[in-house]
């Protein structure tokens, strides 16, 4: 598929997905939304990609879902398209680690697709918020379940009723980001950290991130279960005595995906 709205390169082992709609500061439209997934699904496939980083320009990770392409929409036109499920479900069922480099704004669907990644790292920068209050419309990519989730009630209550933007700052204090980078360091940063996934075992990383996403579905007993029925379940891996026995004999493990 040849994309318009995003750019793709894979560098070493991590698929780099740009968004690219400058002149609508990356706002979310159906062509967007549907290459992102293309390339994601793509990226899942592809045996040469161990990690995934999406990310924006400088300006915006991305401003939202596309504000011109939702205003003339009915009721019908959106619950009969259900608009958005397809988008968000398939972004849900990567099963490899994706994580978003935010720098700017990352407002409505787009603090919402980066809260979709694995973990966000962000620069000094990068402004978060859920204003669809002030266009007479509430989130609708996940921005009132995972943001309250990620940095509970009154934060959420905060940010979608008055539709106001958190800093860089306030975003790392909160929880909402694991790492706040200055704006010229996040490329390299978050490759960095993308790479040092990209040396663990795929097998791992995929079930390790499969526990975190479960201790949101779940309650703490059945989410410990799983966990652990899992950890049992990596003792079948050649990755699991590869990465024991490489501790012991004091050098670097070499994962074989096994
Ligand atoms: N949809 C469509 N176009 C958008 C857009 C959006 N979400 N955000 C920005 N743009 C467009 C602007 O219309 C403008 O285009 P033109 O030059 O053709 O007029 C261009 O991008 C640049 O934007 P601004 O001139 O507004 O740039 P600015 O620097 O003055 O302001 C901003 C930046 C504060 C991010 C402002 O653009 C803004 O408030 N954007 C909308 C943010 C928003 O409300 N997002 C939520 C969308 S709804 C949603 O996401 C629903 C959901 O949950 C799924």
């Amino acid at each position: 598929m040849a994309y318009e709205t995003i750019v793709v390169e894979l560098v070493d082992h991590t698929t780099l997905i740009k968004l690219n709609r400058p002149d609508a500061l990356n706002a979310l439209n159906e062509q967007l939304l549907s290459e992102l997934c293309d390339a994601l699904q793509a990226a899942q496939k592809n045996s040469k990609t161990r990690c995934i980083v999406i990310t924006g320009s400088e300006k915006a990770f991305a401003a939202g879902a596309d504000i011109k392409m939702m205003s003339t929409k009915s009721f019908v036109d959106a619950y009969m398209e259900d608009m958005f499920t397809e988008a968000s479900d398939t972004i849900a069922r990567i099963r490899k680690p994706i994580i978003a480099a935010v720098s700017g704004y990352a407002l409505g669907g787009g603090c919402e697709l980066a809260m979709m990644c694995d973990f966000i790292i962000c620069s000094d920068t990068a402004k978060f918020g859920q204003p669809e209050i002030n266009l007479g419309v509430s989130p609708g990519l996940g921005g009132t379940q995972r943001l309250a989730r990620f940095v509970g009630k009154s934060k959420a209550m905060d940010m979608n009723l008055t539709g106001r933007f958190m800093d860089a700052e306030e975003a790392e204090r909160c929880g909402l980001v694991s790492r706040v980078v200055p704006s010229k360091k996040l490329m390299t940063e978050t490759m960095a950290a993308a790479s040092k996934i990209a040396e663990k075992s795929l097998i791992t990383s995929t079930a390790v991130k499969e526990m975190v996403h479960r201790s949101f579905e779940t309650t703490l007993k059945e989410g410990l279960l799983f966990e652990r029925r899992l950890f049992h379940a990596l003792f079948a891996t050649e990755d699991q005595k590869e990465g024991m026995n490489a501790f012991i004999e004091k050098r670097e493990a070499q994962f074989r995906d096994k």
